[in-house]
C-alpha cells in the first residue's frame, strides 16, 4: 500500500498511513516521504513501534544521523540504548526506572520545553528529526509544533521591514544557562554560536520561514537587550495559536519533522508516568549563513 496522507487540522502537519516503517524504505516510498514533508513540515505515522536499529534505518534514509549531541552535550547521561545515533529523551534511568525531576536525564531535557528547532545553534543543523513513543503519559506530555511559514506570512510589515536583513546569534546555552542547569565550561563551549539570517527560504516549499527560536542570544547590529527582547517577541509571535500543532502522544506514534520549517516544543508531564521516547536526527548539508 503507498504511503496515505490525510492533513490534520492546521496546513502543516499530516497524519501518514500505509507504511510500516520498520522495514526497509522502498525509494518511491522515501520520495513520498519527502515530498509530503516539503508539503507540510508534521508528518504522524501512528501504530510504529521500531527499534532504534530500525529507527536508525530509517532515519539513514533522509541523510547522515547526527551523533554530535550525544557525544557533546549529553555525555552526563547514562546512555541506557548505548547508541550515539539514538536519543534516549524519555524520563527513565540507566536501570530502567521512572527517573524523579531532579535526576539528570530529566533535567537534561527540560531545555526542550522552550520553542526550538533541533540543532538551530549548530552550524551544520538538523534536518529532520524522528521521535518515537514507547509509553505515553496521560496528563500532558505533548509536543506542540508551530508553523514558521505560516509565522511569516503573519508578521506585520514593520516587523517584517526591521528583520529583513538582520542575523541571529544562536547559541546552545541560550536556554540552559537560563535553566542553570550545571553544565562544565567545555558542555558550554561544545557547540560556538552559530549565525542565521532571521528570514529564510524553505527550499522544500519556496516560502520564507521566520527563522527565530529560544536559543537567539542576540541579534547582531542590535543593543543585547533590544536584540534579546525582539527575539522574545518574534518567539511569543511564532506560538499564536493558530500557528500551532499539538500532537498528544500515543504509544507506537512516530511524527517526522521538518526543521528548516517548524519549531517544537515538549509539554510539562507529571514526573511519575513514563514517558519513553526516541529520537533520531539527520544532518542538514547546508553552513548557516548559506541559509538565506
Ligand atoms: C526533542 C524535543 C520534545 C518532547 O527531542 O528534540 O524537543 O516533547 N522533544 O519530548
Ligand atoms: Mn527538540
Amino acid at each position: 500500500m503507498p504511503l496515505d496522507l490525510e492533513p490534520v487540522g492546521e496546513e502543516f502537519v499530516a497524519r501518514a498511513t500505509g507504511v510500516d516503517l520498520a522495514r526497509l524504505l522502498g525509494e518511491q516510498d522515501r520520495q513520498a516521504i519527502v515530498a509530503a514533508c516539503d508539503r507540510y513540515a508534521v508528518l504522524v505515522f501512528p501504530g510504529q513501534h521500531l527499534t532504534p536499529e530500525e529507527l536508525v534505518r530509517f532515519g539513514n534514509a533522509f541523510g547522515e544521523v547526527d551523533t554530535t549531541l550525544q557525544k557533546k552535550l549529553l555525555n552526563h547521561v547514562q546512555n541506557r540504548l548505548g547508541m550515539d545515533t539514538v536519543t534516549d529523551i524519555s524520563n527513565v534511568d540507566a536501570e530502567g526506572r521512572v527517573a524523579g525531576p531532579d535526576h539528570w536525564q530529566t533535567i537534561t531535557t527540560v531545555g526542550n520545553r522552550f520553542w526550538h528547532s533541533d540543532g538551530s545553534y549548530k552550524d551544520l543543523p538538523i534536518r529532520y528529526s524522528i521521535l518515537n513513543a514507547v509509553t505515553a503519559v496521560e496528563y500532558g506530555g505533548e509536543t506542540q509544533y508551530a508553523d514558521l511559514r505560516a509565522a511569516y506570512d503573519s508578521l506585520d510589515d514593520v516587523t517584517r521591514d526591521l528583520i529583513a536583513d538582520k542575523v541571529g546569534v544562536f547559541w546552545s546555552h541560550n536556554t540552559r544557562d537560563w535553566l542553570k542547569i550545571p553544565d562544565t565550561e567545555a558542555e558550554r563551549s561544545a557547540f560556538p554560536k552559530a549565525r542565521w539570517p532571521l528570514v529564510r527560504t524553505h527550499p522544500g516549499s519556496g516560502r520564507k520561514v521566520l527563522w527565530c527560536d529560544s536559543k537567539v542570544w542576540a541579534i547582531e547590529g542590535m543593543p543585547l537587550p533590544e536584540g534579546r527582547a525582539l527575539a522574545h517577541e518574534l518567539i511569543e509571535h511564532i506560538g499564536r495559536r493558530e500557528h500551532v500543532y499539538s500532537h498528544k502522544w500515543q504509544p507506537g506514534d512516530l511524527v517526522m519533522y521538518d526543521n528548516r520549517a517548524t519549531v517544537h516544543r515538549g509539554r510539562r508531564f507529571i514526573h511519575s508516568e513514563r514517558r519513553e521516547m526516541r529520537r533520531v536526527e539527520t544532518t542538514d548539508d547546508v553552513h548557516s549563513l548559506g541559509y538565506a
